[in-house]
C-alpha cells in the first residue's frame, strides 16, 4: 500500500505539520508541496492520500485556502478515486477567525468526494473552541483542525492521535 502526504502553504506551517506527521507515520510517502506538482496523476498511483490546506481566504465560498490547492480542485474531481482512502488535516486560527475556523478543509473535501474517495479522519468539535466553521458537520470535522497560532500547545496530541486513528482507518499505514 502507498499513501502520499501532500500539502500547501504559505507562511510554512502546515508544510511543518506534513513533516511531524510524516515522522508519526512511518510508512507514508515524504510530504510534496502541491505548489511543485503540475498535474494530480500520480493520485492514481497511491492508495491512500492524506492533504494538509490552510484557510487564508477568510469567508470566502470558493477557493478558501489562497494556496496551490485552489487552483487543483477541479482536477480533483475529475479524478477517479473511488477506492482510495483520503484524509484532510486543515490549519488556522480558531481565536483571530473564530467565525471561519479551517473553512478550506470542508471546500477540499467536497471535491474529494465528487471523485468517488472514502473519506477517513473525521474528527470530534469537542476540545476545539471557535464561533462557526465550514468544515463541522454535525459533531465533527470533516478533518482534523490543528491551530498552530493560538493553541500550538495542544498541537502535539492533537497529531498524535489523528495519526494513530489513520493507522486504524488506511491500511498499509
Ligand atoms: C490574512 C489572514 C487571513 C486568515 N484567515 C483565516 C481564516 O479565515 N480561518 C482560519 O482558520 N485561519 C485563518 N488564518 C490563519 C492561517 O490559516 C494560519 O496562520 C495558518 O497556520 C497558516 O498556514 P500556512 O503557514 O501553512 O500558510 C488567516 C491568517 C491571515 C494572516
Amino acid at each position: 500500500m502507498t499513501i502520499g502526504i501532500y500539502f500547501a502553504t504559505t507562511t510554512g506551517k502546515t508544510e511543518d505539520i506534513a513533516e511531524r506527521l510524516h515522522e508519526q507515520l512511518g510508512s507514508a510517502n515524504p510530504p510534496k508541496d502541491l505548489a511543485d506538482l503540475s498535474d494530480l496523476s500520480e493520485f492514481n498511483q497511491l492508495d491512500g492520500i492524506i492533504c494538509g490546506i490552510p484557510t487564508w481566504n477568510t469567508g470566502a465560498d470558493t477557493e478558501r485556502s489562497g494556496t496551490a490547492w485552489d487552483n487543483m480542485l477541479d482536477d480533483i474531481s475529475d479524478l477517479n478515486l473511488t477506492g482510495k482512502k483520503v484524509a484532510i488535516f486543515g490549519l488556522g486560527d480558531s481565536s483571530t477567525y473564530t467565525e471561519n475556523f479551517c473553512d478550506a478543509m470542508e471546500e477540499l473535501h467536497s471535491y474529494f468526494v465528487k471523485a468517488g474517495a472514502t473519506m477517513v479522519g473525521y474528527v470530534s468539535k469537542s476540545g476545539y473552541t471557535f464561533d462557526d466553521s465550514k468544515s463541522a458537520i454535525g459533531d465533527k470535522f470533516c478533518g482534523l483542525p490543528l491551530d498552530e497560532d493560538s493553541e500550538s500547545d495542544l498541537t502535539d496530541q492533537r497529531l498524535e492521535a489523528w495519526a494513530n486513528q489513520l493507522k486504524s482507518e488506511i491500511s498499509g499505514l
